[in-house]
Parts: structure tokens; sequence; C-alpha cells
């Protein structure tokens, strides 16, 4: 770079640039401002918010993810629309700050952008006390809920989207996780489609709106005082640090889902005697198998959950939902599949998956059709 800067012009231009983003009049904040967070020339953090609605910001949060990824568009979708409300910090702040986090961090898979863009928002407006049961609230939520919503999809369907790419409905998963990773790959899996098409992005762009929107619901319920957080960590958690967590061995920090990469460690007989509480989930193997043309499928619960069960076939394609994440009770229940898929034709001879998604907990297992 022949005209970099030196760094007295950086500091200088610097000075210049954050000059422009004096606080504008008027607008509400969530908690007082702190004397020590800022110069006299930069805005004071916390920085001014506003109920914003949540279907502005879906759509901004849409539309950026095309511009520059899920955690810029996650972040701008809700600084634009500050900004049209409040002006300024907002209308100059630069959003490219958020560029890195798009695939869980330069591709990484870790953090998925959207809510780490999301909570940036949050830790912005927030009192220190505050950001980290705020972001929680979104980062649980995330882990718990069907991507892309019903809202989003039925959007793209109207064409109620300024960016309109795909106007399908799109297969939703839930990942139990916030990796993007793990997040990504349940849909690929799920969907049949590539990582790389214009499917999986549009699957993440209504995602990256979904959850913009709901950090502006979560602000908005702030605001108003009537924040309640609705995530409830998985038992897992719970379970697990009982003996990993601070109050014991003291060796893990962590509210991630345990089982989503452990498995169960300690064989789940063990941990159940050693906590005296019930099994876990459990798939069992169809019966009979291989099959024709029926064939009965059992799973257990813990607890009440929504539960996913799908057929699928070898190349990953859906081929009948069993149930629709409806909610059972915690116990052990049988289902049926009489080999015939959506359209209700029976399907070939073959190999065929069913998957099995309850909350945060996710198995497959294998099936033989032989006519
Ligand atoms: C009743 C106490 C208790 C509970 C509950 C418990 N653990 Fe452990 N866990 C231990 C002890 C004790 C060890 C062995 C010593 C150590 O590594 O701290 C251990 C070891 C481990 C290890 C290391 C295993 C290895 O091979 O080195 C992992 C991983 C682990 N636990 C994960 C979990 C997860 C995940 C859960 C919840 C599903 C869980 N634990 C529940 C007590 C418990
Ligand atoms: C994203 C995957 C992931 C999640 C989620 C996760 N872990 Fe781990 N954990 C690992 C890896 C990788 C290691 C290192 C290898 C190993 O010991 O299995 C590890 C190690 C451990 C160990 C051994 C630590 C030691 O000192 O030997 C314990 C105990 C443990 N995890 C408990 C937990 C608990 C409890 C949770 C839930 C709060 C959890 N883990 C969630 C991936 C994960």
């Amino acid at each position: 770079m022949s005209d970099a800067l030196t760094r007295k012009q950086f500091l200088q231009n610097g000075t210049k640039a954050v000059a422009a983003m004096a606080v504008g009049a008027g607008a509400l904040s969530l908690v007082s401002r702190s004397p020590l967070s800022a110069g006299p020339s930069m805005a004071a953090w916390p920085y001014p918010y506003q109920a914003l609605d949540v279907e502005v910001v879906r759509n901004y949060g849409h539309q950026a993810y095309y511009a520059k990824g899920c955690c810029y568009g996650a972040f701008y979708g809700l600084v634009k629309a500050l900004a049209e409300k409040i002006g300024e910090p907002w209308s100059s702040f630069p959003a490219e700050i958020m560029v890195y986090g798009s695939g869980g961090g330069a591709g990484w898979g870790a953090t998925c952008g959207a809510p780490n863009g999301a909570a940036a928002v949050i830790s912005l407006v927030s009192a220190q006390a505050r950001i980290s049961v705020l972001a929680s609230e979104l980062f649980g939520w995330y882990t718990q809920s069907k991507f892309p919503t019903d809202q989003s999809n039925d959007r793209a369907v109207a064409h109620t989207f300024t960016e309109n790419r795909y106007d399908q409905s799109l297969v939703q998963t839930i990942s139990g996780s916030v990796l993007c990773h793990t997040s990504n790959a349940l849909w690929v899996e799920a969907a049949g489609f590539k990582n790389s098409s214009a499917e999986r992005k549009e699957r993440c762009a209504r995602l990256t709106g979904d959850v913009a929107a709901y950090a502006a619901k979560i602000l908005n319920d702030e605001l108003a005082g009537s924040f309640a957080p609705l995530y409830v960590a998985p038992a897992s958690v719970g379970t697990c640090m009982t003996c990993h967590g601070a109050s014991a061995t003291d060796t893990v920090a962590a509210k991630m889902e345990c089982t989503q990469c452990h498995g169960d460690p300690h064989t789940s007989s063990n941990v159940a005697e050693r906590i005296g509480e019930p099994a876990t989930y459990h798939l069992d193997q169809n019966y009979p198998n291989p099959f024709n043309p029926e064939t009965r499928i059992q799973f257990s619960l813990p607890k009440a959950e929504r539960v996913n069960l799908a057929v699928y076939d070898v190349h990953g394609r859906l081929v009948r939902e069993l149930t629709d994440f409806q909610e059972f009770a915690a116990g052990t229940y049988t289902v049926e599949w009489d080999g015939k898929d959506t359209d209700g034709k029976r399907v070939a001879s073959g190999v065929y998956f069913t998957r099995m998604q309850a909350g945060t907990f996710s198995t497959t297992k294998k099936m033989s059709l032989i006519k």
C-alpha cells in the first residue's frame, strides 16, 4: 500500500469519523449513560434504543445477508431500522465491523453470525448487567427454534421481502446448538440441498432476518420493562454441570447442550444411577427390519418435547414426515410407517433413514425395505 496512512493521520481521520457520530437528541435509552465510556466527540455507550417494528427488521436482515453475510446482516438489520428512527449515532455506525462473523467467524463454523451480530446490538444498547441475560435468551431461543421460521417462509412465498430471490417454503430444522456448523449441517442434511446452493443461502438469509427480528423483540420488551426469558436450558446442561460445573469439579464452562457432542460419556444407566433419574432420549431400531411394506418405529422421551420423525432416502431427500414437531409427553411411543411417500406412493426397495429430532436431541437409524 503506497498511500498507507501514517498512524497520526489514521488517528486524525478516526477522530473526524467519530465526530459525526454525536448522539441524536430525544432518543430513549435503556439505561442511564456511563460517564466512563467515551471521549467528548464520540457517542457514549450505551447507545439509544427505540421500539422497532420486528417485520421491518426481519426484512432488512434478510436483505443485508446478501450484501455482506449473516453477522453483518443481523447487525445491519437492526442498525438500519434504528438509524431510520433515531438518526445518529446509528446512521454513521460502520456495520462492516461485523463482516468477519459470517460462516461462524470467517467460515470457521463457530458461533452462527446471525445471533453474534444481533447480540452486538444488544451489547451497544443495554446496561452491562443485562447484556448476557438478553444475549443468552437470543442464543437459547436460536438453539430451540425451527429455521427458517414460518414468518420468513410465508414472507418469501408472498414476495414481501425486498430481496426476492427464491419464493419456495424451505425445510425447517432445529439445530440444538449456536454453532454455525451444526445449524447448517443439520439443515443441509434434512433439506437435501448442497451447502453452496442458492437454497442454502436463502435459508441463511431468512434465518438472519428471523434472528434480527427476535433480537428486536427482546429489546422492545426490555425497553417496555416486560422482558421475560422464555429459554429453558436442556436437561443435560443442568445434569452434567452439577458435577462438572463451578460448584463441583470446576473443569467446564459452557451452556451448550452437552450430549450433542459427548453423547453420553458415562452411559445412561451409569449417569442415571449417579443422579437417580430415568434414561434419556432414544430411537429404537425399526421392527420388523428388513420390512415390506410396513414397519414400526419406537422412540422415548425423558420429558415433554416437540418431535419431528421423518424418513429420508439414501440421497438425503425427505420421503415422509411421520410426526411434524407435535408435542409428546415424556414416555415411549410407537409410530408406523406404511412404506409410502408424502404423495401416498409406495417407495422402491432400498435403504432408508429415520431421523428423530426432539428438542436438542437428534439421531438417525437405517432401515431396509425389501420387496
Ligand atoms: C455424578 C457426577 C457426574 C455427572 C452427572 C456427569 N459426570 Fe462426567 N465425569 C464425572 C467424573 C467423576 C468424571 C471423571 C473425573 C473427571 O474427569 O472429572 C467424569 C468424566 C467426564 C468426561 C471425561 C471422560 C474421559 O474419558 O476422560 C467427560 C467428557 C464427561 N464427564 C462429560 C459429562 C457429560 C457430558 C455429562 C452429562 C451427560 C456428565 N459428564 C455427567 C462425573 C459426572
Ligand atoms: C461443541 C462440542 C462440545 C459441547 C457442546 C460440549 N463439549 Fe465438552 N468437550 C468437547 C471436546 C472436543 C472436549 C475435549 C475432548 C474430550 O475430553 O472429549 C471436551 C471435554 C470435556 C470434558 C473433559 C474435561 C477434562 O478436564 O478432561 C468434560 C468434563 C466436558 N467436556 C463436559 C461438557 C459439558 C458438561 C458440556 C455441556 C455443558 C459439554 N462438555 C459440551 C466438546 C464439547
